[in-house]
């Protein structure tokens, strides 16, 4: 998987508005996974509740969207850029690699419905960006 010049300037121009709004796509998104796949509550065992608007939920998904943001910032060297997330979710955490690709297609609908517009061509970058993404944090399972 090869992001293109203009998948990667496109990436890039996104990583600023996930920045801006990290805190409530965050928590929409993770939201989002809760609710279609609750086998993903497991991992989050001091959550006290799975809803967008739960303080732990907002702040979790504030911080995944941080490292998404920087990750688009990072897009030439990204596997050393998430090595250290990628040990933390694959010898840690040990989350099944199969949520990485559930939760990308949960935060392809947190910006579709949030992006002012969201072209095939961005739809397709973002989705290429998170599959790579979803490649390096199963990197360090075995
Ligand atoms: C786009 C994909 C993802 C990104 C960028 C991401 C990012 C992060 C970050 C930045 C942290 C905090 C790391 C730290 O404190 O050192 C974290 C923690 C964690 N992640 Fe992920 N994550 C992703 C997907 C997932 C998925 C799909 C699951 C499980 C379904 C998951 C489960 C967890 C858990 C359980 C923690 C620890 C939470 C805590 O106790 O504070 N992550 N993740």
């Amino acid at each position: 998987m090869v992001l293109s010049g203009p998948n990667k300037k496109a990436i890039e121009e996104l990583g600023n508005l996930i920045k801006a709004n990290a805190e409530a796509w965050g928590a929409d998104a993770l939201a989002r996974l809760f609710e279609l796949h609750p086998q993903a509550k497991t991992y989050f065992t001091k959550f006290k509740s799975f809803d967008a608007s739960d303080e732990q939920v907002r702040k979790h998904g504030q911080r995944v969207m941080n490292a998404l943001a920087e990750a688009t910032h990072n897009l030439d060297n990204l596997h050393a850029h998430l090595e250290d997330l990628a040990r933390k979710h694959g010898e840690k955490l040990l989350v099944d690699p199969q949520n990485f690709h559930l939760f990308a297609d949960c935060i392809v609908v947190t910006l579709a419905i949030n992006l002012q517009s969201f072209a095939p061509v961005t739809h397709c970058a973002v989705d290429k960006f998170l599959e790579l993404l979803a490649y390096e944090l199963s990197s360090c399972y075995r």
